[in-house]
């Protein structure tokens, strides 16, 4: 099975808007109301604000494609970090998603590869994200890859807001 990575073109948005929402329910419907659901969907995956992410020069999204089709996307975001990630140049690792028909197959792998390898080709020192604390089986994802836990954020989804890991990983 080969998993081929490409950087998304602004033609994609339709597409990283649909397999984004379909990743992101896929995995936190279970645990969450369908209302705060609805919310975080629409006001995040909306073909409006994917197309503006993508447009966006502190963005870079990596598409995953097996034999031609999207297994998986990622999202690179240059900006400001939490205090509690102490390097000069940080990336936020903002999203990684295997869909879930390839979850546990190396769509995550190839993609954490080709982020860091983009990160340190861009001159940063290091890579953040954030984790909601009960998502575990991303957690050891991220652990095996060399990310520690640094501290927590707030990530709000609708009403509710909830406790995120950040996580670490140094480039240098
Ligand atoms: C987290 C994620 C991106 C990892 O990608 P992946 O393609 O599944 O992972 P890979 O196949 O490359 O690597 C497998 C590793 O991931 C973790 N993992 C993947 N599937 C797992 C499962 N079913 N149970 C436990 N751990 C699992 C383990 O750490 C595993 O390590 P191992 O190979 O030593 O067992 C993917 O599981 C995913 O998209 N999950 C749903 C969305 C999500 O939670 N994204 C992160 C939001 S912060």
């Amino acid at each position: 099975m080969k998993i081929s990575i490409r950087q998304a073109a602004f033609s994609d948005a339709e597409l990283l808007a649909t397999i984004g929402a379909q990743a992101f329910a896929d995995t936190f419907a279970s645990d969450n109301t369908p209302e705060n659901m609805a919310i975080y969907l629409a006001e995040a995956f909306s073909l409006e604000q994917i197309s503006g992410e993508v447009a966006a020069a502190a963005n870079l999204f990596l598409i995953a494609e097996i034999d031609g089709q999207p297994a998986g996307y990622a999202k690179l975001v240059t900006g400001a970090a939490p205090e509690m990630v102490k390097a000069k140049n940080a990336v936020e690792l903002e999203r990684i998603y295997a869909l879930k028909t390839w979850i546990g197959q190396g769509v995550g792998a190839a993609l954490m590869q080709s982020c860091l390898e983009e990160a340190r080709g861009k001159g940063h020192d290091a890579i953040w994200l954030g984790v909601w604390e009960r998502n575990t089986r991303a957690i050891a994802f991220y652990e095996k890859w060399g990310f520690a836990k640094a501290g927590t954020k707030v990530f709000q989804l609708g009403d509710d807001p909830q406790t995120d890991f950040v996580m670490v990983r140094s480039l240098v």
